[in-house]
């Protein structure tokens, strides 16, 4: 199979987490742009979506979804999305998309978060794919520097901006042994808004599209 073809197999498989007749969470990313075009088809039995980027927002409202903010949804039963790495115990690096403070958001104002990954994003140890740091643009360069005496090689990711008007740094060469330690000591940064690390609030589902079908990983 094909890395689109696993991602649409996971996508189709958390329709089965999807409560009827209610407003959920969804993410952003190449396979939440499967599962919204899947959502598509029970679009009348949804009460509605909050979503956690422009982008998804666009898709959700081509699909016939209607999309409300946080503000009027409150809490959330379900948030759905993606990331880009997982580890066994759920912890989560996420912002490869570059919507990982909405998504933080999101996942923290729902009671249940349901990650959806081809097998290519379980690791052992997080930091292979770079941390996205959502910082405020004129504390680029400060946040930068104590990023550095962190351990890690921050870039800026050039020519974008997230959909809250910020930078993102994505850090390299971290090897991340205790998550929520350092997701802690990254949103301490004065200019710091959001990382990607997903360890304090990691998922509570993880499936994982394999070959041979869909793995779940569960939280306590
Ligand atoms: C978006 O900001 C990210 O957190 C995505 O969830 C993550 O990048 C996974 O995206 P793909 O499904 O495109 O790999």
């Amino acid at each position: 199979m094909t890395s689109e073809n696993l991602k649409q197999a996971v996508a189709e498989a958390a329709l089965d987490y999807v409560p009827r007749g209610e407003i959920i969470g969804v993410g952003t990313g190449a396979t939440v742009n499967h599962f919204i075009r899947a959502l598509g088809r029970i679009a009348g039995d949804l009460e509605g979506a909050v979503s956690s980027s422009e982008a998804s927002t666009r898709l959700l409202e081509a699909e016939g979804v209607r999309v409300l903010t946080l503000n009027e949804a409150g809490d959330l039963p379900v948030y759905i999305d993606g990331a880009d790495e997982t580890t066994r115990h759920l912890q989560l690096i996420k912002g490869g998309g570059g919507a990982l403070t909405r998504e933080k958001v999101i996942a923290a104002a729902s009671r249940r978060f349901i990650c959806i990954v081809d097998s290519s994003k379980l690791v052992g140890t997080l930091g292979r794919f770079p941390l996205p740091v959502e910082v405020i643009p004129m504390a680029r360069s400060y946040v930068g520097r104590q990023l550095v005496k962190l351990g890690g090689r921050p870039v800026l990711r050039e020519g974008f901006t997230t959909d809250n008007g910020n930078l993102i740094l994505d850090v390299h060469d971290l090897t991340i042994n205790e998550p929520m330690k350092l997701e802690q000591q990254i949103n301490n940064i004065a200019g710091v808004v959001s990382n990607g690390l997903f360890a304090m609030r990691p998922a509570d589902i993880v499936l994982i599209a394999e070959e041979g079908g869909i793995r779940t990983l569960k939280g306590q």
